[in-house]
């Protein structure tokens, strides 16, 4: 494959396997025993999906991983920024580490991922927090061995958040948290600039990986037997414009449901101004792909939704939520919504309302503002109190479960086919329906990582109870 604008030069990976032997073999000499490594990873499924990469390096490079902070050799934070609350929970947690780091100098700490791509926050964390060893933004995560190496060996801090339009780096070794169930990035970074939000700031230009390595990665997870594929990106309607690949998500998606076997395919997040009658079609046609459409409308009000620059109309989001449904009937659509954007009335607020009990969603994510540092949003007068947000959001909160329960109820009676994922706290085991809603029903935990045919019985608002059907 031919190196593209985006590529990690083959000079700059043949070096990061370089560093990977050579921390292997100051592994060998310096720890008895296998040293482990914390990994734990904020924010969105984006980020999640580099967790799993970097889980993966630091194996090949000689560690374990392990659940626990207590018997770690190195902790590893991937942080997220997209909300003021997911910073505070990272600067509590790395706070807590400094007395193990003065009690233990040999401990490494790291921290990486969109929260350390800002500057501010790096220079912050250097500050106040100088115990930590590593800091490293979301361009030059394959360079991970190399951090790991210089701090092992020389000691001394590092501080790397490289700006620039982003990177694809590819064969990176990976460890999957699941075995039935696994993230696939077809793109990275974003460039909508929507007025309140980070990412594209952090993530860099959008970039997509080519079709061809998809498709044999789908195909390989597979042949390996997992049993759900989620394609993510965060707009991943404009999948293959940059580099143009000759080929749309909508494509994309059909080429994968194309791939022989018993799996599910998902995908996150649309963008409803790239969201095509084409995809929704496509969609309806692929039996792989669950009826299950994640499409953020962010707000009901024109005049918001024009302020936060996300390039459609309340009419319009409406119009495609409509055609979604003619042609997928049984289809669950699910969205992110802002409280309080700068500006926004109770007037606006309330169209949001409306457009929430018009559209049926059977959950949804709801945020309140948080400015972010650097946006054009946080620039803006915000004259509403928290507290006046916090009313509004309790509101919606509760215009959403009236819709989501009516739903739910409606669902009592059907049988679904449903990917067994876990047991829940009262000992049921926990699955998901095609259109993502939580079922559990009374079952043997060898239905882990299967299909299994449930009947509804029960619906509790946001999940559902029910019952195995026998001889599925
Ligand atoms: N790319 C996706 C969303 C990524 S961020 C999309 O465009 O839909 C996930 C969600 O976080 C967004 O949909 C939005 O609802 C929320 N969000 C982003 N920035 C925010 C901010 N500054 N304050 C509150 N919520 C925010
Ligand atoms: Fe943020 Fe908008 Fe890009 Fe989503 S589409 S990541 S909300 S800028
Ligand atoms: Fe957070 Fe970065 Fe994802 S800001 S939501 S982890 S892209």
């Amino acid at each position: 494959m031919s190196e593209g604008r985006f590529s990690v030069s083959q000079d700059e990976a043949a070096k990061q396997k370089e560093y990977t032997e050579l921390v292997r073999e100051i592994i060998d000499t310096r720890f008895s025993e296998k040293p482990l490594a914390f990994v734990h990873t904020y924010g969105c499924q984006g980020n999640v999906s580099d967790g799993e990469y970097i889980k993966g390096m630091l194996e090949q490079m000689g560690y374990g991983l392990t659940d626990s902070l207590d018997n770690a050799s190195l902790i590893l934070y991937n942080t997220c920024a997209v909300r003021e609350h997911a910073e505070d929970r990272v600067f509590g947690n790395v706070g807590a580490l400094k007395s193990r780091k003065l009690a233990d100098k040999n401990l490494k700490i790291f921290l990486c991922g969109c929260m350390m791509q800002q500057v501010h926050i790096a220079e912050k964390i250097r500050k106040s927090y100088s115990f930590v060893d590593v800091i490293f933004g979301t361009n030059v995560i394959h360079r991970l061995p190399e951090f790991v190496y210089r701090s092992l060996s020389e000691g001394k801090k590092i501080v790397e958040i490289p700006g620039g339009d982003g990177v694809i780096a590819e064969n990176l070794p990976i460890h999957r948290d699941s075995d039935f169930k696994a993230w696939l990035p077809i793109m990275y970074g974003c460039n909508n600039f929507c007025t309140y939000c980070i990412v594209p700031y952090v993530r860099g230009r959008e970039r997509s990986r080519p079709p061809e390595v998809i498709i044999a990665e789908a195909e390989e997870l597979v042949k390996n037997g997992y049993k759900e594929i989620t394609l993510l990106g965060q707009n991943v309607n404009s999948y293959g414009k940059s580099p143009d690949y000759g080929m749309n998500f909508a494509q994309l998606l059909e080429r994968i449901n194309g791939i022989e076997g018993d799996f599910r395919i998902r995908f996150m997040t649309s963008h409803p101004k790239d969201c095509t009658h084409e995809l929704l079609d496509t969609m309806a046609r692929c039996e792989k792909v669950a009826k299950h459409l994640h499409l953020p409308f962010q707000s009901g009000s024109d005049r918001i939704l024009k302020a936060m620059n996300r390039g459609y109309t309340a009419e319009k989001y409406c119009s495609l939520v409509d055609y979604a449904y003619k042609v997928m009937p049984g289809l669950s659509i699910t969205a992110d919504v802002i409280v309080g954007f700068p500006g926004e009335t109770y007037e606006d607020f309330r169209k949001t309302v409306d457009l929430v009990e018009k559209c049926g969603f059977t959950s949804m994510f709801t945020f309140i503002y948080s400015p972010r540092e650097g946006t054009p949003a946080a620039k803006l007068p915000d004259p509403v109190s928290a507290e006046e947000k916090g009313t509004w959001f309790r509101e919606l909160l509760k215009a959403q479960e009236s819709v989501a329960a009516k739903r739910t109820a409606g669902s009592v009676g059907e049988t679904y086919r449903v990917l067994c994922e876990g047991v829940s706290k009262g000992g049921l085991i926990e699955g998901r329906t095609e259109g993502n809603i939580i079922i559990e029903f009374p079952g043997d935990q060898n239905l882990i990582g299967k299909y299994q045919d449930v009947t509804v019985t029960e619906s509790l608002t946001w999940i559902l109870r029910g019952r195995a059907v026998e001889n599925n």
